[in-house]
């Protein structure tokens, strides 16, 4: 019997290719963390004349998709890029309104991510967002602080350039002495204590970072998938799990380490 299979079996309605798609999967090679640029949002609702607030309301159903298929396959991690740094350049509208759906989510959604035994966690410069976001955060945190399963980390008020800058700060103001290490630097970092990332998935095509996790993407595999974030499926994240399992990890080396090393 396949296992990963089982996991599955009676919770999510499996098509014919979802059940292919996770019988090749080996599940002791499941990479620990995914992060996820979602994006497309504007063009799914442009090709079909809606607003483009229509593309992110439609963005909720994939995230929703994702997170249980990430739950049940057991990721220790998974990362979704919300809202950039860059991002308050937007209409004042579009803001507010991603500032709305993201109070909604959690709002709907706190009883599914407790079911599903999945521990919420927001990063990125989180006192800059509106109180009442901030609160809505907080609450989905402490909710499921206890659960055990995977960790479903929001970037929200994200720059990865900014994640360094802020973690250079704290070693300034809590006296690291001369020289800091790469230790040094990572224990300042909003992902301190989370496994390595291993699969970076980028939906809609577009072969970029855009600032997302720029140091811990320094040996993660990057899987770019043409389907728009609306569109995005639990089982694209399967495709994208299968393809993270054909590449071949050096880190540097000339053959892949052994999983004792990499784990
Ligand atoms: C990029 O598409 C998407 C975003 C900037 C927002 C993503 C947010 C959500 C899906 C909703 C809230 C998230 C959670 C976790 C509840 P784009 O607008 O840049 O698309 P385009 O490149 O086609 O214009």
């Amino acid at each position: 019997m396949n296992t990963l299979l089982d996991k599955f079996k009676g919770v999510i309605d499996l098509s014919s290719r979802e059940v292919a798609l996770l019988s090749k999967i080996d599940p002791n090679r499941l990479p620990r963390h995914i992060a996820v640029i979602m994006d497309g949002n504007g063009r799914w609702a442009k090709q079909r004349n809606f607003p483009r607030v229509a593309g992110h309301k439609a963005g909720i159903s994939a995230v929703r998709a994702v997170v249980e298929t990430a739950a049940r396959l057991s990721v220790p991690v998974l990362t979704l890029y919300a809202f950039s740094v860059e991002n308050w350049k937007r209409p004042r509208s579009e803001v507010s309104m991603l500032m709305g759906l993201l109070k909604e989510y959690l709002r709907k959604e706190l009883s599914t991510i407790m079911k599903n035994n999945i521990r919420f966690k927001a990063i990125g410069r989180l006192d800059e967002l509106p109180t009442s976001v901030q609160r809505e955060l907080q609450y989905a945190e402490d909710e499921s602080r206890n659960n055990q399963g995977t960790q479903m980390t929001v970037a929200l008020n994200y720059s990865g350039r900014l994640e360094l800058v802020d973690s250079v700060n704290s070693l300034l103001r809590n006296g690291a002495s001369y020289p800091i290490d790469e230790k040094d630097l990572e224990s300042g970092l909003y992902t301190i204590g989370l496994p390595e990332l291993d699969l970076l998935i980028r939906t809609s095509g577009e072969m970029r970072i855009s600032n997302f996790l720029l140091w811990q993407i320094a040996y993660a595999e990057i899987h770019v998938t043409e389907v728009l974030w609306p569109d995005f499926r639990g089982v694209d994240l399967l495709e994208a799990v299968l393809d993270f399992q054909t590449r071949e990890r050096r880190y540097g080396g000339i053959r892949a380490p052994s999983l004792q090393s990499t784990r």
